[in-house]
């Protein structure tokens, strides 16, 4: 009778002690994967950004990693990362009135459709290509 007991409770405490250790496992698997769906691109500045670039013609001339006909996106956030809000008014107007001389001789075409606002968003998008 009380070996009976005894080993079932060697077998429920084994169970246990089992099914503990998945858990442990499975937690240590999920945390890494849970970091990466809290990403910063969840900002709406990025999202906004990146719909109105998409809609302009932006792409033609620029692409994210490398140099096009214009820099790339990643080398201007280079540049200007951390700038204060009357450079990112400056760089928005560039964009409006069409741009040249800070990366080379080819300029930058006028985009006379964009609010400064939109133009704005733009920048600010870029610059958060920075954080990789
Ligand atoms: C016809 C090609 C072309 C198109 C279209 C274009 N760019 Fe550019 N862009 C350039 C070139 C060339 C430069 C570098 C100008 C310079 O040397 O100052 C540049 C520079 C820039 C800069 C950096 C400006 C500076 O003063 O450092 C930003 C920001 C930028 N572009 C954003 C945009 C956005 C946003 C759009 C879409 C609305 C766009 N570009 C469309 C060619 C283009």
């Amino acid at each position: 009778m009380i070996n009976r007991y005894t080993f079932f409770l060697v077998a429920l405490l084994c169970l246990l002690a089992c099914q503990s250790s998945t858990n442990t496992t499975d937690a240590t698997n999920v945390a890494p994967t849970n970091a990466v769906a809290v990403s910063p691109k969840k900002d709406p500045v990025y999202t906004k950004g990146l719909a109105l670039v998409g809609k302009s013609d932006c792409l033609t001339c620029h692409k994210i990693d490398d140099k096009l006909i214009g820099p790339s996106y990643k080398d201007i956030a280079t540049k200007y990362a951390g700038a204060p809000n009357d450079v990112i008014t400056a760089l928005a107007s560039s964009i409006i009135k069409g741009g040249s001389g800070n990366w080379g001789n080819v300029p930058m075409t006028p985009h006379p459709t964009l609010s400064q606002e939109e133009a704005e968003t733009m920048v600010r998008y870029i610059l958060t290509l920075n954080e990789k």
